[in-house]
């Protein structure tokens, strides 16, 4: 079973300034609602029991956002108003199953999965990384699935264009289990057209095994000078720890960048 979610929080989301030089974009709404709590709900619906925030002291204001206890009690009591009741009643519920923990120093996504390590208990844990939005079809709830029937780490996997491949984490795949599910021989981040294995990009929704840890521990910085997680990917299935390619069929909503996160309320409006 996968109990133990994590989200990396702590990036400082350049592609959203100058909005995110005072805003964290994981609140901003999507439809009414913060992006955050779609994928909350996604993790919820899926049988996750707990959820690790990775956060920064700049991205206080999402752990505020949770933790307003006062501010409502006192709201309540003066204006007795239902609708208030019942936010704060699913603040509370998604409070009761949050963590948080710090990543100061934006290093990449492989050193804010590290600062997780003593709270993982399980061998799996899930990661969701929450500018990708996935709507129509819950993706965690799939790789679930495909993470019991095969035992081994997934991870979500999207065609895109092929001019786009510089964009992405890219896969090389191996051998087809079946029509949505492939081994992964490769991940490579970021390629050149010319570089690029294939068309199929990994998205932010990751079961990844405990282990991954101890390759953090000496990861050195990768394209860019971030500490990436699919470097550390890479080493493991380097040591034939198997990794699956789950082809998902939701919707997939990018919501790190004005153009996306705009189209993304209009299509999450349209359900
Ligand atoms: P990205 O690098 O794609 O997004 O990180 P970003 O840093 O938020 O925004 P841009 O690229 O500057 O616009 C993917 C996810 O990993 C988190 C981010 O918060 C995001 O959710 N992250 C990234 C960390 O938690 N720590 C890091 O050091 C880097």
């Amino acid at each position: 079973m996968i109990k133990q979610a994590i989200i990396p929080l702590a990036g400082l989301g350049t592609r959203l300034l100058p909005l995110t030089s005072v805003f964290a974009k994981e609140l901003l709404p999507i439809n009414g609602k913060p992006g955050i709590e779609f994928i909350l709900d996604e993790c919820i619906e899926s049988g996750i029991k707990e959820v690790i925030f990775i956060i920064s002291k700049k991205k206080e204001m999402i752990k505020n956002y949770f933790n307003n206890d006062l501010f409502y009690k006192k709201i309540i009591k003066e204006k007795k108003d239902q609708r208030i009741v019942n936010e704060y009643k699913k603040i509370l519920k998604y409070k009761k199953m949050i963590k948080f923990v710090y990543q100061n120093k934006p290093l990449g996504t492989g050193d804010a999965v590290l600062k997780t390590k003593k709270f993982i208990k399980d061998k799996y844990f899930l990661m969701l990384l929450p500018d990708d939005l996935i709507i129509k079809k819950n993706c965690s709830i799939s790789m679930i699935k495909v993470h019991k029937k095969y035992k081994s780490s997934v991870m979500a996997s999207m065609n895109v264009k092929k001019s786009s491949v510089s964009r992405w984490g890219i896969y090389k795949l191996n051998k087809r289990l079946d029509k949505n599910n492939s081994l992964i021989d490769d991940v490579i981040e970021k390629p050149t057209i010319k570089e690029a294995p294939s068309n199929k990009a990994v998205i932010g929704r990751y079961i990844l095994p405990k282990t991954i840890f101890k390759k953090l521990l000496n990861q050195k910085p990768g394209k860019g000078g971030e500490i990436h997680i699919t470097d550390a990917i890479q080493s493991l299935i380097k040591e034939n720890e198997k990794f699956i390619a789950h082809n998902f069929s939701g919707k997939y909503l990018d919501c790190g960048t004005m153009k996306g996160y705009i189209k993304s309320s209009l299509e999450i409006s349209k359900i």
